[in-house]
């Protein structure tokens, strides 16, 4: 067992060392004169998305930590990009893995799942997600890797190659090299907590703000401070919001939060489709509405200073929703509101 665990971990290691790391772009935004905006690139992990960082942490977190031989099964509950990520490294290791996910997921996820050998397993809603999964771990003598609880400490926030600590190398040559803001939107909150912990480690002068879709009780849990809401709800903006305070959710380290309007993220990845010409997942939306608002503040103070944020997967997962007009009208309603306050800053 001890060999295979060994022989597992080096497999993973050295799927990161073929690896590159994520572009960060720079936006050209004619009305943003003495802001800089940068965009993090997530979506060109070799599962598409910011996930797959996490994947790769849990899966050494839970081989470091006993919890898998060779014939154990994985299970996760997710909205989709950490279930693909998972199921990329299930694979690569010869587990079996299955998902736990809302029906409602995007169906390329669901396929990309199945590209892996995994297997799906639906549920009506999000709040159903953990405890389905802790009974099918339990039925199966699985392991239910648990990203809402371990996304937070899977990662070494110290550095080791984590996304904060990219983030802050390549901004070294930039004229504002330590960014005022640092902008994310939570799902399991694990990528927050990294930023925000790297941030004090680093005694950087940077503010974390974090982004909360409509139908996520985040947003309201750090304002009240309690960390016992709940919603008995879905959020439309997949991979963020969520309808409890999950464990990897650090609010302690998070400066402010903002509530953006579902129509206000999915404008703001047809508006950067106009800008750079890619499209984006709708958290992505979520992030770049609140760095927008940030900047605006800044303008608005005469300040100057970077603000960097993520694109946390591409929109080509989203065809038959964020950018199907159909779709949009009927499940989010009118988006051209909030597309012409965005295109007061072109
Ligand atoms: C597309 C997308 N964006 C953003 C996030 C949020 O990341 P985190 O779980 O680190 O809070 C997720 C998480 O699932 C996601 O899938």
């Amino acid at each position: 067992m001890r060999r295979w665990v060994a022989e597992a971990v080096r497999k993973i290691e050295a799927d990161y060392q073929r690896s590159a790391d994520t572009h960060l772009f720079k936006l050209a935004i004619p009305r943003l004169k003495n802001v800089d905006l940068y965009l993090k690139d997530e979506s060109t992990h070799p599962t598409g998305s910011l996930k797959h960082r996490l994947a790769r942490s849990l899966f050494l977190y839970a081989l470091c930590n006993g919890k898998l031989d060779e014939a154990t099964t994985v299970i996760e509950a997710s909205s989709g990009s950490t279930a693909v990520s998972e199921a990329y490294f299930a694979k690569m290791l010869g587990l079996p893995f299955v998902a736990v996910m809302p029906r409602s997921t995007a169906q390329s996820k669901i396929d990309e799942i199945a590209l892996y050998g995994g297997q799906c397993h639906f549920v009506e809603s999000a709040i159903q997600m953990h405890d389905t999964a802790t009974g099918l771990a339990q039925e199966t003598g699985g392991y239910f890797m648990d990203q809402f609880k371990y996304a937070e400490r899977a990662t070494d926030w110290r550095g080791n190659n984590n996304i904060a600590e990219s983030v802050f190398l390549q901004m070294q040559q930039e004229p504002h090299p330590v960014p005022h803001a640092l902008v994310m939107s939570a799902g399991t909150g694990g990528t927050s907590a990294t930023l925000g912990r790297y941030i004090r480690y680093k005694g950087y002068d940077t503010r974390l703000t974090v982004v909360d879709p409509e139908n996520s009780v985040f947003y309201d849990s750090f304002v009240q401070k309690d960390r016992t809401l709940t919603a008995d709800c879905s959020s439309r903006i997949e991979g963020i919001g969520r309808p409890r305070v999950e464990k990897s959710f650090q609010p302690d380290v998070i400066d402010d939060m903002i509530k953006v309007p579902d129509a206000a993220s999915i404008a703001a990845i047809h508006w950067l489709n106009k800008l750079i010409g890619r499209k984006a997942g709708a958290s992505t939306g979520t992030n770049l509405w609140g760095a927008l608002h940030i900047a605006e503040d800044m303008i608005n103070k005469s300040q100057s200073g970077s603000i960097v944020t993520l694109m946390c997967d591409s929109g080509e997962r989203y065809l038959e929703t964020y950018y199907n007009p159909e779709w949009v009208s009927t499940a989010v309603g009118d988006v051209q509101e909030h597309l012409d306050v965005l295109d007061r800053w072109l």
